[in-house]
């Protein structure tokens, strides 16, 4: 959720922080702050605020070479400068910045206050920063573990103490933590994009894990001091491929980066002429998986709707009862997972708290568990038994975009993969997989037209309440058009099966609200014309995305956005992709901030 990063090296570390933070600002952006060691004692600056505002507070003499830095989204606390990190002990000389949340963080609070210490904010994360100064005694690997083990929660942190000049010590539990490895340096973040400007060399810290960092030494060990050897591992995106390139937006760069995120996706993974599907991540569970007698699959938010898409294209291609839960439910309900149950954990980041806790209960009761995940070396990609990267590079904008088109991609494949293991005929694998690798082209098809969403988003952005309507594999795009809407415009939008709208939501419809349906060529276009005509009559401003050559829809709807024909268990792949750019434009004209929007950040790692 929030973004940490730590520098030990030779350079000043102060340039090396802030740009780093400004990386890392898509996280969580309501407060900052940073700790440099400098002449024996530690110079924390802190604000609420973007970083600019930090910016202006800093001393930018400070020439220290080691420090930690910290971008923050309020959970503990609200977003004020007691409350931003790095939080320091009841010294002042050591100095912690805490992703997660410490679930005992009242018990612990409570014994420091009998011990004598005050509190300076009403963060979790200070009673940590203090624990650590109540058992430090000259040696913060030894203090920083001691008071790991007396915490329930989750955190990824990093910590310095004054006292111990180019040392940082950095620990994880549920929150991710990356330790890039430069020539005399060593740079510690959340989230690779912080590193990448110095180097692509990195290890991932495991959850029980902690590294003591110097300028030439990364001594990753166990919350036991046990040593442990690890995996130095090569980042595979560039930095160029998390910059804006021009683009106003990240969101933007997104939607327009699909045609080649998708063809990245789909490279070697598949051979339309003789229908066959290649996953390496799945060979070795390929027997386990072909005699699956149930699937779920459970994922949050956008990744939820791809894996709806995904429950169809199951069901459809490979014959397997499939269900689709919301992993926040699944973690704590008792679902009924039996022998032959495979679970697919679908994430863009591999780090939502919610698709983990649910994959490790999967895991304990005994399911395969497979992950279809976008960041590599992720936890999600780490804790399954196997799975399927989408290979659509770094999704930077909080609005998830080419994830959405990737993990259906992916489900696709894995749809056919597992159909020809079992019902599907070559003939008919190949006609699917020739449409798929279609895919890529139409979408720049659908992009070279883009300026008719925004016209859309122009005549309605000012109005506060939207419906979304689709059928069959196009219900599942209906909620993730209407979630894109609302979360960068803050407009009211709802999706919906387009045959419920009569059981209830109808009664919404008044004269000029804007309702738009997916309304394709396929198998239940006559049902969806029907529904039009229901919101037409009720003075409803239809808006359709339709098959391009339909033009009988072009006389019952105010808009018509065409996309290319195809299967339709792949028309997800381009009828999402107007109504990204219907919310991209209309959050445009409502100013609001479209990469990062109000109260939301890229991961979300807290329940
Ligand atoms: C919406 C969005 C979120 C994420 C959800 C799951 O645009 O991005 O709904 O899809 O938080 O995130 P991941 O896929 O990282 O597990």
């Amino acid at each position: 959720m929030c973004g940490i990063i730590g520098y030990v090296g030779d350079r000043t570390a102060l340039p090396i922080l802030i740009e780093g933070l400004k990386r890392l600002e898509y996280r969580g952006y309501d407060s900052a702050g940073l700790a440099v060691q400098e002449n024996g004692k530690l110079a924390i600056t802190k604000s609420a605020g973007r970083i600019s505002v930090l910016e202006q507070k800093l001393n930018p003499d400070l020439a220290g070479t080691t420090g930690i830095a910290h971008t923050r989204w309020a959970t503990h606390g609200a977003p004020t400068d007691a409350n931003a990190h790095p939080h320091t002990d009841a010294t002042g000389h050591i100095a912690l910045v805490h992703n997660g949340i410490i679930e005992n963080y009242l018990a612990i609070r409570t014994y420091l206050k009998q011990q004598g210490i005050t509190f300076h904010s009403e963060t979790d994360t200070e009673v940590l920063a203090q624990l650590i100064g109540h058992f430090y005694d000259g040696n913060l690997e030894q203090a920083v573990r001691q008071a790991l083990h007396d915490l329930s929660g989750t955190y990824g942190i990093a910590v310095v103490s004054a006292d111990e000049p180019g040392v940082v010590v950095a620990a994880r539990r549920g929150s991710p933590l990356i330790v890039g490895i430069g020539r005399g340096e060593h740079v510690v973040a959340s989230d690779a994009s912080a590193i990448l400007a110095h180097t692509s060399q990195v290890i991932y810290l495991r959850d029980g894990e902690m590294v003591t960092l110097t300028r030439d030494r990364a001594r990753v060990t166990t919350l036991e001091a046990i040593p442990v050897a690890p995996e130095v591992q090569e980042v595979e995106w560039s930095l160029e491929q998390i910059e804006l390139d021009g683009y106003e937006h990240y969101m933007l760069k997104e939607i327009f980066e699909q045609p080649t995120a998708l063809e990245n996706c789909l490279r070697g993974r598949m051979d339309p002429r003789n229908g066959i599907v290649h996953l390496g991540g799945l060979v070795d569970c390929s027997r386990e998986l072909t005699r699956t007698k149930h699937i779920i699959l459970t994922a949050c938010g956008t990744a939820w709707h791809s894996a709806l898409v995904g429950e169809y294209l199951f069901e459809e291609l490979a014959r397997v009862p499939t269900e689709t839960e919301y992993a926040s439910e699944f973690r704590y309900r008792n679902p009924v997972v039996d022998e032959g149950t495979t679970v697919i954990a679908i994430s863009q980041s591999g780090e939502t708290l919610d698709t983990l806790a649910a994959l490790s209960e999967a895991k304990q009761r005994g399911a395969l568990v497979l992950g279809v995940v976008n960041v590599v070396g992720s936890a999600v990609a780490r804790e399954t038994d196997a799975g399927v990267y989408l290979h659509v590079g770094p999704e930077i904008g909080v609005a998830s975009t080419k994830a959405f088109t990737g993990q259906v991609a992916v489900l696709a494949l894995i749809a056919c993969y597992l159909g020809r293991r079992k019902h599907m005929s070559a003939a008919a694998a190949s006609e699917f997989l020739a449409a798929l690798a279609r895919i890529p082209k139409q979408m720049e098809q659908i992009l070279d037209r883009a300026d008719q969403a925004r016209a859309v988003a122009q005549q309605y952005a000012q109005r506060e309440n939207w419906l979304y309507l689709g059928r069959g594999y196009n219900y599942p795009v209906a909620l993730e058009g209407a979630l894109k809407l609302k979360e960068i415009s803050y407009i009211h939008a709802e999706g919906l099966p387009a045959a419920e709208m009569k059981h209830g939501p109808i009664a919404l419809i008044n004269k000029g609200m804007p309702v738009v349906f997916i309304a394709t060529s396929g198998s239940q276009y006559d049902k969806i014309m029907n529904n039009i005509e229901e919101v037409r009559s009720r003075g409803g401003s239809v808006i359709a995305v339709a098959t391009e050559g339909d033009r009988d829809i072009a006389r019952c709807a105010e808009h018509v956005l065409y996309v290319p024909d195809t299967l339709e268990p792949l028309q997800p792949l381009l009828t999402s992709i107007p109504l990204q750019l219907i919310a991209y434009h209309a959050a445009v004209l409502r100013n609001c901030n479209v990469d990062k929007p109000r109260n939301l950040a890229k991961s979300v790692t807290v329940e």
